[in-house]
């Protein structure tokens, strides 16, 4: 084993991507990497200091969409470039956008699934950011990646991962096995 000390290495990372409305309406998405699941109805995002945390102080709602191969060139666009600096940045993605039904933010169409959440808790509060701790209010699946048991085919989807070592996107694979399951074989 080789050694490399204190790493941001958790694998596998997602590619989240989050939707806002800046302060004269027009949305707004960045990339996070740092995110997961909180508890059954909740999720986590460790939050910046963006265009959006100022998007957010004004209206405690998002939503949350997991980037693709296809939207994958923007994804990373809208994880380097800043609203407060390019007010074109969201035309130069392509996406389009419509406001989620269940909150005050935007969906873009582009993406397989997206969540509408809701702020619950900001955590260690500071200049440099907070700790998001959000509600799930709602999940939105394209009907193209519903699959014949009438929920989402996650294989379809195409999804990708953020590689922190070699800030690499990398594609997931194909389903290898039967989670709570398969390990009933060594029981
Ligand atoms: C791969 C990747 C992962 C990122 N992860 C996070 C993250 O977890 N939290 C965060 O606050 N910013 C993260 N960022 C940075 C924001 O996406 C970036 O600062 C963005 O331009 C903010 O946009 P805004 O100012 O328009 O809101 C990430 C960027 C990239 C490219």
């Amino acid at each position: 084993m080789k050694s490399f000390g204190q790493k941001a290495w958790m694998l596998p990372q997602p590619v989240l991507i989050i939707g806002t409305y800046n302060g004269d309406g027009t949305a707004n998405a960045m990339n996070a990497a740092w995110g997961g699941q909180w508890d059954a109805k909740e999720i986590m995002i460790s939050m910046g200091k963006h265009a959006t945390t100022e998007n957010l102080a004004r209206c405690n709602e998002f939503t949350v969409a997991f980037a693709t191969k296809k939207t994958m060139v923007a994804a990373d666009f809208v994880g380097i470039v800043s609203a407060k600096n390019d007010p074109e940045k969201m035309q130069k993605t392509g996406w389009t956008a419509t406001k989620a039904e269940h909150v005050n933010a935007p969906v873009f169409s582009d993406f397989p699934m997206t969540m509408e959440c809701r702020i619950l808790r900001k955590i260690d509060e500071s200049e440099e950011g907070y700790y998001i701790v959000a509600e799930i209010v709602n999940i939105v699946v394209d009907e193209a990646f519903i699959g014949e048991d009438g929920k989402p085919d996650v294989e379809k989807m195409q999804l990708i991962t953020y590689d922190p070592v070699h800030h690499g996107y990398v594609e997931l694979g194909k389903r290898v096995g039967n989670a709570f399951a398969d390990g009933k074989e060594l029981k």
